[in-house]
């Protein structure tokens, strides 16, 4: 066990290394050979610890690419010791940032002509060559060109030879798969792909060809095969927050206090828990200050002695209180899990995100600094 760092309050995440280690050989063994797999560390790894993460997979071998969301977070896993190549997925505006990203060799997203332009310009200042990916718009409404401006952009830059369109790439908007908010719209998905393949189509006429064409998410790329193409881009399956993969992050604390309440007794700020039984209250220092939702007052569940345990009343900043009536046996000092396994109970990231009406990806995201993480290798 490594720790990320010395700490007191008795709540933590633990990230499971050994299992997101698993987890990539499992979705390697599900695609093609010839398919690259490029690993989602974006919002330091969905909040379990890009550089980690990132450091666990370079030695597994079978990650191709890694994709951040900016520049800084390559940077930071250039100066980590992180060799592999680094496609910034987001948008790079102001465009100075391609000359940091040039410097610390990551690869740019190209979504205009503009900053086609503004990417060409910096290749000529730095007189080296630089290769970036094309990000096409074909239903996702964030960033990315039309399939016309593409063409006219790759072409712009394949006139350059400075600069190298090694990859085109979309991406797809209903392609969350089940846990992650709603499952895969395959028809959606598959107009998407149609309209990307038509675009990959008048790249090549216009003499345009990137090696590297991709499109796929996890739930893409696991359930959609003609979504391949060269490169898929999981993230969500890798950290096991899909079924079939091994969850990742587990997130623990202690009780620190414990009391027995009469009936009638109210708990948390607002007083909207009021005790129907003389009711076993267990304080746990965790909140939402920790990036745990106010949204699971009197609605989300934690283990404690192996037993789902009801959360009363609100959640506060740095706490919150359990009915604990059912474990006669809790002491101040044991365990409590929510989200991890327990005994034979088990919370995963999808259930408290589900309880607190979002998805996966944010609830393990809005993890906050304040959570020490620690790293287990086995
Ligand atoms: C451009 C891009 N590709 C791939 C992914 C990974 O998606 P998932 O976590 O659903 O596999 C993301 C995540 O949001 C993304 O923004």
């Amino acid at each position: 066990m490594i720790n990320a760092r010395r700490f007191f309050r008795p709540t933590w995440a633990e990230v499971h290394l050994g299992a997101l280690q698993d987890n990539l050989r499992r979705f390697r063994r599900r695609m093609p050979r010839s398919t690259k797999i490029l690993f989602v560390v974006k919002g330091d790894a969905y909040g379990h610890g890009a550089v980690a993460c990132a450091q666990a997979a370079q030695k597994v071998r079978v990650v191709d690419w890694l994709g951040v969301s900016s520049v800084e977070e390559g940077v930071a896993l250039r100066e980590a010791g992180i060799r592999l190549p680094v496609l910034v997925l987001g948008s790079l505006y102001p465009f100075e940032s391609f000359l940091a990203a040039a410097e610390f060799g990551l690869t740019p997203t190209v979504a205009s002509l503009d900053s086609a332009r503004r990417l060409a310009e910096v290749a000529r200042r730095l007189g080296r060559k630089v290769s970036c990916h094309i990000k096409i718009e074909t239903g996702m409404g964030r960033i990315g060109m039309s399939p016309a401006a593409a063409v006219a952009t790759a072409t712009c830059l394949s006139e350059n030879r400075l600069v190298d369109v090694a990859g085109a790439y979309t991406h797809f908007s209903c392609a969350g798969g089940p846990g992650a908010g709603a499952d895969i719209d395959r028809a959606f998905t598959l107009e998407q792909l149609r309209r990307f393949r038509r675009a990959l189509r008048d790249l090549a006429r216009a003499g345009v060809s990137p090696c590297l064409r991709h499109a796929a998410n996890s739930a893409a790329a696991l359930r959609l095969p003609a979504s391949r193409l060269d490169l898929v881009r999981p993230g969500l399956a890798i950290y096991g927050l899909y079924p079939g993969f091994k969850p990742v992050l587990s997130l623990k604390s202690k009780v620190v206090f414990l009391k027995t309440v009469p009936r009638g007794a109210v708990i948390g700020y607002g007083a909207t828990f009021r005790a129907r039984r003389p009711t076993r209250v267990a304080t746990i220092p965790i909140g939402y200050a920790d990036g745990l939702s106010r949204r699971l007052s009197n609605r989300g569940e934690a283990l404690l002695g192996g037993r789902r345990c009801a959360i009363i009343g609100n959640v506060s900043m740095d706490m919150l209180m359990l009915d604990a009536t059912a474990v006669p046996g809790a002491r101040v000092g044991d365990d409590v899990v929510f989200i991890g396994r327990q005994g034979r109970e088990e919370i995963l990231a999808a259930e408290i995100a589900a309880a607190a009406g979002t998805i996966p990806y944010e609830t393990t995201t809005a993890l906050t600094g304040r959570v020490p993480r620690t790293f287990l290798l086995s």
